[in-house]
């Protein structure tokens, strides 16, 4: 019976005491105590039916990230493939058919290393980005720069630079007193609305040539008859430095009536039924052109011109004895590559992604620019947001809801994939530019979410480098070179926005 007393009644008395020390020492709360009905057991198994739902659904999501893994022989596989591309669009033969255009822009070097100096460019030093140690003074968009280009001391004068190609449309305006040592730039943004982008052509040129006019009244030039240098990112064949037929559009660009035509012309023609100033156009330059120039100014070695944008391009350099297309076969011209266009005989398919197949099929061109769309800012945030929704279809994101803004193309702007790239942010700040999307993130959604953009990112710069690789490479062999000193000059959000 003693050992009954001591075996029952503390297991009785426990219980009372423990709740009642409880509320004595915290009676501001109300403590609820359940006694487990299979002790720590069921708990257990639980733990590890979480445990083992996680190890799954990170099998799931590691399945779908390495898809974007490339391996060393891909990455070659590429490069040989831009290079036979590169070749076949120099050739006269296979030009016509070849993915990669290969157009001469008849911007030239000399056989002795020299480049081709005139109007074209004091043109093209207005259109290309400015130099690092241009810095802005006074009112907001006034530029001044005080780095002098060194080719010139006798150009003066004022000039005119417009520069289409991305969401934004730039017009500038060069003063240059006394030769290039003071320069002074001034330039001002507009905005292109979607419904001019695609609507007419006639419509486009002439929105253009509003926005010269606002400009030209802002600098109390109004009517005034100046020599005007267009960059137009956009694929041209060129028969000389100053007329440019349009290809077709690329990025975002859709309007009418002007495929086909000499852009030069249709800018020309929305300037006379404006009839209210003359414009000289010298010279029409891709972007990728204006940017290896600028460069060229500060490094003589700079041959390729490289723009990871909105659009994704290249040009360098090119032995005129290669370029079958135009003739003659001393010194060099440079070639605008077009190389968005690379793969669009399905000879990268091998490595494209059903999201990349998703984002090309709901553009503006689909089955055209799959490496543009593999690899540029305007198309990298929807290969994410179409990770994105496989990933919660799956169950493996956001509880498995779809939101209406998720199903919202173009959510995702490159600056955003930048932001939540970025390795000094933290989860919560991932979760908070989530939110701004009006995507509703746990921690591990922001985990993930960061994760994909990652590998997203990785591949495009992994495939441009690829691509790159190609060129540097065919510029080491047709120069006979044991070893290459080349410089790439570059420009483009992606490049500048993205975390080092
Ligand atoms: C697109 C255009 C190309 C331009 C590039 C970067 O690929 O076709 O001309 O250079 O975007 O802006």
């Amino acid at each position: 019976m003693i050992v009954s007393y001591f075996a029952f009644t503390p297991v009785f008395r426990y219980p009372k005491r423990l709740h009642k020390v409880v509320r004595k020492l915290v009676p501001n709360c109300d403590v609820r105590f359940l006694l487990s009905e299979s002790g720590s057991t069921k708990g257990a198994a639980m733990v590890t039916a979480v445990a083992s739902r996680v190890q799954a659904q990170r099998k799931q999501i590691d399945k779908v990230l390495a898809l974007f893994q490339l391996t060393r022989e891909q990455l070659e596989g590429v490069q040989d493939k831009m290079r036979v591309e590169l070749d076949y669009g120099l050739k006269r033969d296979t030009h016509p058919l070849a993915t990669v255009k290969m157009l001469p822009t008849y911007v030239r070097g000399m056989p002795d290393g020299t480049a081709q100096v005139g109007r074209l460019w004091v043109c093209s030093v207005l259109v290309s980005p400015l130099p690092p140690n241009a810095r802005t003074q006074g009112p907001a968009r006034y530029m001044l720069v005080d780095a002098a280009p060194t080719f010139s001391t006798t150009e003066k004068g004022k000039f005119l630079a417009l520069d289409l190609g991305g969401t934004n449309f730039r017009v500038l305006l060069v003063k240059i007193r006394s030769g290039w040592r003071s320069v002074r730039i001034y330039n001002k943004i507009f905005a292109i609305p979607l419904e001019i982008m695609q609507g007419t052509g006639e419509e486009l040129f002439d929105h253009i040539v509003q926005c010269i006019a606002d400009f030209l009244d802002y600098m109390g030039l109004k009517g005034a008859q100046l020599p005007l240098g267009f960059t137009f990112s956009f694929p041209c064949r060129q028969a000389s430095i100053d007329k440019g037929t349009l290809i077709e559009w690329t990025k975002g660009f859709k309007a009418t009536d002007c495929e086909g035509e000499d852009v030069v012309d249709m800018l020309r023609e929305a300037i006379k039924r404006r009839n209210e100033f003359d414009l000289d156009i010298v010279a029409v330059v891709n972007d990728t052109v204006g940017t290896m120039m600028t460069c060229g100014y500060e490094d003589p070695n700079c041959e390729v011109g490289l723009i990871a944008g909105t659009g994704s391009n290249m040009c360098y350099m090119e032995e005129m004895r290669n370029i079958e297309l135009v003739e003659g076969d001393e010194g060099k011209m440079c070639i605008n590559t077009e190389w968005g266009g690379f793969g669009d005989n399905g000879c990268i398919d091998d490595i494209r992604t059903q999201y990349d197949k998703e984002v090309d099929e709901g553009s503006l061109n689909p089955g055209k620019q799959r490496y543009e769309k593999m690899t540029s800012g305007m198309y990298l945030g929807e290969i994410v947001r179409q990770i994105l929704i496989d990933l919660t279809k799956q169950g493996l994101l956001f509880r498995g809801q779809i939101s209406e803004r998720l199903r919202t193309r173009g959510i995702f702007e490159t600056k955003f994939l930048s932001q939540i790239e970025s390795d000094r942010l933290a989860l919560l700040q991932v979760r908070r530019i989530l939110q701004q999307l009006g995507l509703d993130s746990t921690c591990e959604d922001s985990i993930v979410v960061k994760e994909v953009c990652g590998a997203v990112s990785r591949r495009a710069a992994q495939l441009y480098g690829a691509g790159l690789a190609a060129i540097v490479e065919k510029r080491r062999e047709d120069q006979g070179l044991e070893h290459l000193k080349i410089t790439v000059g570059v420009d483009g959000t992606l490049y500048k926005l993205h975390p080092q």
